[in-house]
């Protein structure tokens, strides 16, 4: 049986993906520290290891204990705002938590492993879509951790000969269609969460974060890519690994703007959602859509939720029906 390592297996993306790999008959070890994730995330089927990923030790211990074929590396603190307020947090946490894992997967013999990296290496782009030849320069000190990270694996590589990809996601979205799981942050950030918990009524109402940008409605415009997309990808690009390490950019290529999410939520959910125009928030890029055309090209991946109206259904399918997400949060 082809055993994977899934670390942040407990979280948004990381769950998603487990699901993925055990419907193609994949053995599964999830290791979560459950800071933001939630065990009832974890499919049944999975194997659940509470284990901190800053525990070298422990990290370390877990190879020993199994001998997987891969690792998904999905674990890291992930709010752009929060690292901005805390800089070496971020910088630290996700690079000493990464090292921890690439150092004890060479040392066990591992030859893959697929790491979520993000549209943040990018900074604020001037050419639309980002693209393979885009140059980075991480917004924040969260991209600038996941750029570390990606440096760290081009010389385990070079060093040691474990392949990677680096998934440099856009905005993760939707949820599983079975609606057995779905997103459930503490706070959340993310716009489809948000906008469906005010259409709910959950929340008064939606704040627009600037309409004066140069965009068409004058709201911010960005690429929603579904998990399931996501989790495909991670697994068609393990038999990429065979051979080389790859880097890629995962988007629909279509960007919406905030007024459109809104729109397409009013659609789906039949509800209306009360929206206030706030300031812009500083950093904040107008447009930031992807060009997948090189995973496209060498692995045959393509979104099959390429609608936005097919992924926030899919979204709010799983929200309308656990209103209080998996209830092991703070009450909403
Ligand atoms: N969600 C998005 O839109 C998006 C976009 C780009 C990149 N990413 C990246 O994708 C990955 C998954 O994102 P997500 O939205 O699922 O986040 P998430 O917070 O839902 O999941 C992260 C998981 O990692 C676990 N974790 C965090 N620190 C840990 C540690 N020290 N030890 C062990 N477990 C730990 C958490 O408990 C959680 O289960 C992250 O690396 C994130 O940076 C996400």
């Amino acid at each position: 049986m082809r055993t994977v390592l899934v670390t942040g297996g407990a979280g948004f993306v990381g769950s998603h993906c487990v699901a993925s790999l055990l419907e193609r008959g994949f053995a599964v070890v999830v290791a979560d520290n459950l800071s933001t994730g939630h065990r009832a995330a974890v499919p049944a089927g999975a194997a659940f290891v509470h284990l901190d990923l800053n525990d070298r030790a422990g990290v370390a211990a877990l190879f020993q204990r199994h001998r997987f074929e891969a690792v998904l590396h999905f674990a890291a603190k992930s709010l752009v705002g929060e690292s901005m307020q805390n800089p070496f947090l971020y910088l630290r946490e996700n690079y000493v938590t990464s090292l921890n894992v690439i150092e004890a997967a060479v040392a066990a013999g591992v030859r893959k492993m697929v790491v979520s990296s993000t549209a943040n290496l990018f900074g604020t782009p001037e050419r639309m879509p980002i693209d393979a030849e885009t140059a980075i320069d991480p917004g924040s000190p969260y991209g600038e951790s996941k750029y570390l990270v990606e440096r760290a694996l081009l010389w385990a590589d070079r060093c040691a000969g474990l392949k990677s990809a680096c998934l440099r996601y856009f905005n993760a979205a939707g949820c599983h269609p079975d609606g057995l799981l779905g997103e459930d942050h503490h706070p959340e950030t993310h716009l489809i969460p948000l906008v469906l918990d005010a259409a709910a009524g959950r929340r008064s109402h939606i704040e627009v974060y600037g309409d004066d940008y140069p965009t068409p409605d004058g709201t911010c415009v960005r690429d929603y890519i579904h998990v399931m997309d996501l989790a495909d990808a991670h697994i068609r690009v393990l038999d990429a690994l065979e051979t080389r390490s790859v880097r890629y950019n995962l988007g629909t290529g279509t960007g919406y703007s905030v007024r459109e999410v809104i729109a397409a939520v009013e659609r789906v959910t039949g509800k209306t959602v009360p929206v206030k125009v706030g300031p812009r928030r500083p950093g904040d890029p107008a447009i930031l859509v992807a060009s997948s055309d090189r995973i496209r090209e060498e692995l045959g991946w393509s979104p099959r939720f390429d609608t936005l109206d097919g992924i926030i259904a899919s979204a709010w399918a799983w929200r309308a029906a656990h209103p209080d997400g998996y209830g092991d949060g703070p009450a909403r």
